[in-house]
């Protein structure tokens, strides 16, 4: 089998996840939820876990960083209560329902959203942002790579503009966290969600969510703390104010051995390598017959996802061709990601991903780009006049 479906969820891990997933599972307690060694343990494990992220993501207090099950919580965590009624916030079509959703939610109580407008390869044109500032707007909440086409956002153009006009800058890091190099401090980012089982190679149902300091984020979800508890109110003080109920210590316990080995392989070694797979396969695919890629392959930073489609074809049955005769996985369909598929003209076709990860190699690249030819030339066999 040959997985390319890394930007759903990376399957190959360093074998230390599993085994901490499964070490933690016979020995922790509930963190902060007592002082016998079980229980004081899975705080150290959560704990380390922070310290950890927050070196990876440039974060000066671990303690600003909350976790959650996955970026959809972290997104909604804080875009369904940082904003009040006409407040204006810019985003952009390139956007997973994760942001899309809650801010659809938001505009129901009275929150003005901007989707910034994609060219025709996807990218959006940072004058744009300029262009529809208004005196209520409050924020920017931008992907950092597309998880449809793999374009990059420049995060760091971004942030001069939020800065400048006062605006918080609010980043999706899906399809980024683990991949490409992030620093939410040197950026200024001020908010960052991500996932803990792409990139970040952790286990499904980990995730978080950086705040940057001074900035108080209003409880999502309410309940038990572990402290405070004959207040009325859930605690406001991060990491608590984003993490109610009892955290998934063994996951984190997974993503923190995950962690251990981007730390010591190097975020920018992964990224060299992933990039070279991801280029590699976009040479071997982007001239044949009938193939159209979507996204811009020319640019000099790219996540490692590249979405093309064969003709016509539907993109669900190229990914059963894929799989079915080829072992290879990939994602069919609209990846969440209704607006830029819209704007695509593929809301019906969809689309076929290949996202490449770390323990990818060139030889299995070849292999998917033998199978995509096979599935193009028999295509453009088939429909020859
Ligand atoms: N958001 C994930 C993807 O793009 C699941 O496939």
């Amino acid at each position: 089998m040959i997985y390319f479906d890394n930007a759903a969820t990376t399957l190959q891990k360093p074998p230390a996840v599993a085994e901490a997933v499964l070490e933690a599972l016979q020995s922790l307690g509930n963190a902060g939820r007592g002082a016998h060694e079980p229980t004081l343990k899975a705080a150290r494990v959560i704990y380390d876990t922070r310290v950890k992220l927050a070196k990876l993501l440039g974060a000066a207090d671990p303690s600003r960083i909350a976790f959650t099950c996955n970026a959809t919580e972290a997104l909604n965590s804080v875009l369904q209560r940082l904003f009040a009624p006409g407040d204006h916030v810019l985003t952009t079509v390139c956007e997973h329902n994760s942001v899309l959703r809650p801010l659809y939610l938001a505009k129901t109580n009275g929150v003005e959203v901007t989707h910034l407008q994609a060219d025709a390869l996807g990218r959006i044109d940072y004058a744009d942002l300029e262009k529809n500032l208004r005196p209520q707007t409050k924020a920017v909440v931008i992907t950092h790579a597309s998880n449809l086409t793999g374009n990059v956002t420049d995060l760091d153009l971004v942030a001069d503009f939020t800065h400048q006009h006062g605006l918080l800058l609010v980043v999706d890091a899906s399809q980024t966290a683990g991949c490409l190099p992030v620093d939410v401090t040197k950026t200024g980012i001020d908010i960052l969600c991500f996932t803990g089982h792409k990139g970040l190679m952790g286990p499904q149902g980990t995730g978080g969510v950086y705040v940057r300091p001074g900035l108080a984020p209003r409880p999502f979800k309410v309940g038990g703390s572990g402290v405070h508890s004959f207040l009325t109110t859930h605690p406001d003080k991060m990491p608590t104010a984003l993490e109610a109920g009892t955290l998934n210590g063994h996951g984190i316990a997974g993503l923190n051995a995950a962690l251990d080995f981007l730390l010591a392989t190097g975020v920018e070694k992964i990224h060299a390598h992933e990039e070279m797979l991801m280029r590699r396969f976009v040479q071997g695919v982007q001239a044949l017959p009938e193939v159209k890629l979507y996204g811009d392959y020319q640019a000099a930073e790219r996540a490692a996802i590249v979405s093309l489609n064969i003709g016509t074809l539907d993109s669900g049955a190229v990914s059963d061709i894929l799989w079915e005769d080829y072992q290879i996985c990939v994602r069919a369909g609209a990846h969440c990601a209704p607006l830029l598929h819209r704007h695509f003209g593929t809301e019906q076709q969809g689309a076929v991903r290949f996202s490449f990860g770390c323990f990818n190699t060139a030889a299995e690249v070849d292999a998917a780009v033998t199978a995509v030819r096979e599935i193009a030339l028999q295509y453009a066999q088939e429909n020859r006049d």
